[in-house]
Order: C-alpha cells, then sequence, then structure tokens
C-alpha cells in the first residue's frame, strides 16, 4: 500500500525501511508534521502514518478524507492528537501501536525519578568543570518512600515492577485496578489519598477528558511539601502554570518531565540556534531542581522496531480488508 509517512526522522526512515523489507510497502517520507495547512502534501495517499504531534482535528481529517485517504495508522500509543469520533464518521480507520515497549517509558520515568534526586543533572556539569564539592547534591534513598502511580495500564505496571526492586512503598489510582500490581502489593486508594501520602507522585494515564489538567492548582495543594512530580504521559495531564507556582513556592520540590502541552512547536527539531519563544517552558528551564527531556521515553532501539514493525503489520490487515486489533474507535473512547 501507498503510504504517507508524516513528521519523519531519520530513526523513522530507518526503523519503517527494516520493518518494511519483507513487507514491500510503498512507504514515502513526509518531514513536515500534518496540521491545518499541510494536508493537502498527503493528498491521494490511501494509509497517512502520523506521530504523536501531528494534528488530525476536525478540519484536517475532512481534507484527507475527501482526498481519498481511509487509514490513519499512528505510529505511537497515544491517540489524543486525532478526532476519533470525526474520524469515524468520516469513514477513516485510526489504527495505533498500544504496546511497542512499556519498558522503555517506564526506564525512563525512573531515570527522572534517580537523576533529580542524586541531581545527576547538576553533577555531571560540576564534574567536568572541576568542581567535586558535594554541596547541593544531597539526595534521599528510594527504598520505603511512596510512590504514587497514576494509571497502572502497561507502563505504570512496569514503573511499579522496578519500584518494587527498589523497595519502594507503592499506591496508585486507576479506574480499573491490574491484579499484577495487587499482587506485588501496590494498594490501590482515592485521588486525594495518594495526593497527600506520595513523596514521588508518576503519571501514566492517557490524556482525555477526565485526565487534562488532572494535576491542577488545587491537586498540588493536597500533596506534600517537596513532592517529587514526573510526567511521561502527555503534557496536558498537568496545568504547567500551576506547576511553576508550586515550584515557586517548593510545594514542588523536584520536577521531571518527559512531554509538555505544547511541545509541538518544540520537541524532535533542533532549535539550538533560535530565540526561545514559549515563555512557559522558557520559565520551567531556569529551576535547578526541573529536568526535562525531549519525549524520548519510547526512544529506544527495542521500542522503535516493535513500533515500526506493529505499524506496517496494522496497515497490511487493513489492506487485506482484515479486523485490526489495534483500531481506536469510537466504542474504545467510551471504554476508556
Ligand atoms: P495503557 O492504556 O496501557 O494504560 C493507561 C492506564 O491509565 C489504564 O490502566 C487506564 O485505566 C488508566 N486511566 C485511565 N483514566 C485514568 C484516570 N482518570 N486516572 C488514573 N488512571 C487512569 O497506556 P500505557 O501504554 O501505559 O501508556 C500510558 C500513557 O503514556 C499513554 O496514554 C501515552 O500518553 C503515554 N506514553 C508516553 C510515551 C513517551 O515516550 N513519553 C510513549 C508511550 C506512551
Amino acid at each position: 500500500m501507498k503510504v504517507a509517512v508524516c513528521s519523519t526522522q531519520s530513526y523513522d526512515r530507518q526503523f519503517l525501511l527494516a520493518a518494511n523489507r519483507d513487507i514491500g510497502h510503498e512507504l514515502v517520507f513526509f518531514d513536515s508534521h500534518l496540521c491545518e495547512e499541510t494536508p493537502q502534501m498527503v493528498a491521494g495517499f490511501t494509509a497517512v502514518c502520523a506521530f504523536v504531534n501531528d494534528t488530525l482535528n476536525t478540519p484536517v481529517l475532512k481534507t484527507l478524507a475527501a482526498q481519498g485517504t481511509r487509514l490513519i495508522a499512528l505510529r505511537c500509543a497515544g491517540f489524543n492528537n486525532v478526532d476519533i469520533q470525526t474520524a469515524n464518521s468520516l469513514g477513516l480507520h485510526v489504527v495505533r501501536v498500544p504496546a511497542y515497549s512499556p519498558h522503555s517509558v517506564a526506564e525512563h520515568s525512573v531515570a527522572l525519578m534517580l537523576a533529580l534526586n542524586r541531581r545527576l543533572h547538576h553533577a555531571y556539569n560540576r564534574v567536568r568543570n572541576g568542581n567535586f564539592a558535594l554541596q547541593g547534591l544531597l539526595g534521599f534513598e528510594l527504598r520505603s518512600k511512596i510512590v504514587g502511580v497514576v494509571g497502572t495500564g502497561r507502563i505504570g505496571t512496569a514503573v511499579t515492577r522496578i519500584l518494587h526492586g527498589f523497595g519502594c512503598h507503592l499506591i496508585a489510582h486507576d479506574p480499573q485496578p491490574n491484579p499484577e500490581c495487587i499482587s506485588l502489593g501496590v494498594e490501590y486508594v482515592p485521588l486525594e489519598k495518594l495526593y497527600a501520602d506520595s513523596d514521588i507522585i508518576t503519571l501514566h494515564c492517557p490524556l482525555n477528558q477526565q485526565t487534562h489538567r488532572l494535576i491542577d492548582a488545587a491537586a498540588i495543594t493536597r500533596m506534600k511539601h517537596g513532592v517529587m512530580l514526573i510526567n511521561t504521559s502527555r503534557g496536558a495531564v498537568i496545568d504547567t502554570l500551576a506547576v511553576i507556582e508550586g515550584l515557586k513556592s517548593s510545594k514542588i520540590g523536584y520536577l521531571g518531565l518527559d512531554v509538555y502541552e505544547q511541545e509541538a512547536d518544540l520537541f524532535f527539531e533542533d532549535l539550538s540556534d533560535q530565540v526561545m519563544q514559549d515563555d512557559v517552558f522558557a520559565r520551567l528551564l531556569t529551576f535547578p531542581n526541573v529536568l526535562i527531556t525531549g519525549h524520548q521515553g519510547f526512544f529506544t532501539a527495542e521500542a522503535l522496531s516493535s513500533v515500526a514493525q506493529t505499524t506496517l503489520q496494522n496497515i497490511s490487515i487493513f489492506e487485506r480488508g482484515g479486523i485490526c486489533q489495534n483500531e481506536v474507535t469510537v466504542e474504545l473512547l467510551r471504554a476508556d
């Protein structure tokens, strides 16, 4: 099938071409994002392969459908950037990669916790500058700390497995408690209790109407003084301005982000020679206790290989007229 691959980076090309060797789709790569200004670039492609920061809202989907597209193949797990209702009503099928390597994102979440706690981002620069002083680098043991996991699906569960090994006391909130987590000793609690008790809060829920700005000023007020907050889920699960106020008052003692609400204008590009235009992001960068990575949780060889294989398989199933288990429908949204 002729597939337009949007927002392509060199590593997308590498892993998709490798996975396509035995499949043989006709892949055409576009560097540009898919957004309201660009749907014409994929005119005539039956399948459009998109990533997290491509915009698939109503105007874009209408144009795609009118141009002959029938399949949106997301090469990611989250589908909050697609208006599924509109897509379904236009007869556009949407498939995704629900699980490629939850371990990749889970390990990155724990890497953020460890780096923030032991201030590795400062230690690295100090040692390179010949500064071997330890003042300001004091950490704490993860053992026995209370970690609150919001969302214990694939990634959240992988996080609980790792932190169980560290000897953490694990509590969680999820409308659908996971038996594996319960068997690890995870205690499911209401959000209020999770906020009040946790030394570390780590977010692994999808972005939807219920979780949009879940971490707002009211939630932060209920948290422990000096709490560590980790977000590798989606940027809009937190209210960034409220989090900045929490950092200024020291209520939030550490912040680790792999995602940012306005990341589409920043992430995945080298903007190092440009003036930062996003004042909120610029403010976040001024805090010594904030560590931000540019949506790289998924970025391992294992995950990229798995994403490429599943994406191409999803397209092959559609091409054969089969039923794809990875299809995202309005019904799935209702069940979410
Ligand atoms: P999943 O679907 O396996 O698990 C999500 C869990 O969140 C489910 O157990 C669900 O019941 C729960 N949940 C739903 N609403 C909730 C709420 N209001 N409060 C608490 N829990 C709630 O998804 P998975 O694979 O674990 O991914 C989680 C999120 O991580 C994705 O939706 C995506 O946004 C993000 N992600 C980030 C990546 C990165 O590179 N930083 C890569 C892949 C995913």
